[in-house]
């Protein structure tokens, strides 16, 4: 018989996009993402009248109790390490509701933001109370679990939802914006794990440290001098060097043929720089755009074989 929900908690989590450094951020460059408001992954935590931890995810056709589910699916470990870190006295009955309108592996931060938004609804339903640090150092663990040597950048910007300036290992820097400026974010339509492009630029590493270090050396350059362009409110710096990111990302060998032809698209149809955009291999472009050309950049982009594009301010 269905439950009768007595008690609720909902809580979101944004998505995001790197700006400058992905990979580079993985060997201690430093690195800038942003979130993206327009997409959202959003918890509701339930009282239950029904014995057990019963989750709905309809986006990825999940219907279950939390112990009919293997320990590392990714949401049962985030509800199992949540509990084990709440020292509960005794387990709770609950319903949780998660929907999202990030797509998935795409790097976007749909994982990040599902872990971020459950632990924070799980945390105030149950009465647990967490900093954001606490929260950060949670969703990092969990990261951690599915995607190898992760940086943590990604956990972190969902966290605060505000631009970061990440470095590996140091603590959280936020940044300003000086003067807003438009990203138009398309999506190849191909999902692509992080994990195994993080992978193969680590064997890539392994084999040939000193040139790889030369170029993640050359991409923290330029998210450093990004940041000074950004908090100075001289946006219009950031497609030159977007531009350059993308091609160290080429010779990273985690661009591919339809993220190359994106990002073509969008510097042919007006946007002042392109690059990819996370992980790579699949997933997103971004491009910098002035803000009357991002609706033409945007039809370009899906004439180009985009399956979604996303406009979206950086303030
Ligand atoms: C993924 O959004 C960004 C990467 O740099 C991986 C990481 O930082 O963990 C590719």
């Amino acid at each position: 018989m269905p439950s009768r929900p007595t008690f609720m908690t909902k809580s979101s989590a944004p998505g995001k996009i790197i700006l400058f450094g992905e990979h580079a951020v993985v060997y201690g460059r430093p690195a800038l993402a942003v979130p993206v408001n327009q997409v959202q992954a959003e918890v509701e935590v339930f009282d239950s009248a029904r014995p057990g931890i019963w989750i709905e995810a309809p986006a990825i056709d999940l219907h279950a109790e939390l112990n009919t589910l293997p320990s590392d699916q990714p949401i049962a470990a985030v509800i199992h390490n949540f509990l084990f870190l709440a020292r509960l006295s005794r387990f709770p009955d609950l319903e949780i509701k998660i929907s999202s309108t990030i797509p998935v592996a795409s790097g976007l931060g749909s994982g990040a933001a599902v872990t971020v938004s459950l632990t924070r609804a799980l945390a105030s339903h149950l009465n647990y109370p967490m900093t954001d640090e606490e929260l950060n150092a949670f969703a990092y663990e969990i990261e951690k679990l599915h995607h190898g040597t992760p940086s943590g950048i990604d956990n972190t910007v969902v966290t605060y939802a505000k631009p970061v300036y990440f470095v590996k290992g140091q603590p959280l820097e936020l940044f300003k914006v000086g003067k807003p400026f438009t990203i138009v974010i398309a999506d190849t339509g191909i999902s692509a794990p992080t994990k195994e492009s993080v992978g193969d630029v680590r064997r890539l590493w392994i084999h040939d440290r000193s040139r790889w270090e030369t170029v993640f050396d050359k991409i923290g350059e330029i998210s450093f001098t990004a940041r000074r362009a950004i908090e100075a409110g001289k946006p219009e710096l950031l497609g030159e060097l977007m531009d350059e990111n993308h091609a160290l990302l080429q010779k990273l060998t985690v661009s591919s043929p339809e993220l190359d032809q994106l990002v073509e698209a969008a510097r042919k149809a007006g946007a002042l720089g392109a690059k990819l955009s996370g992980g790579g291999r699949g997933g997103n472009t971004i491009a910098l755009v002035e803000p009357d050309a991002a609706e033409t950049v945007a039809s370009a982009l899906k004439e180009a074989g985009a399956k979604n594009t996303i406009i979206t301010q950086v303030l």
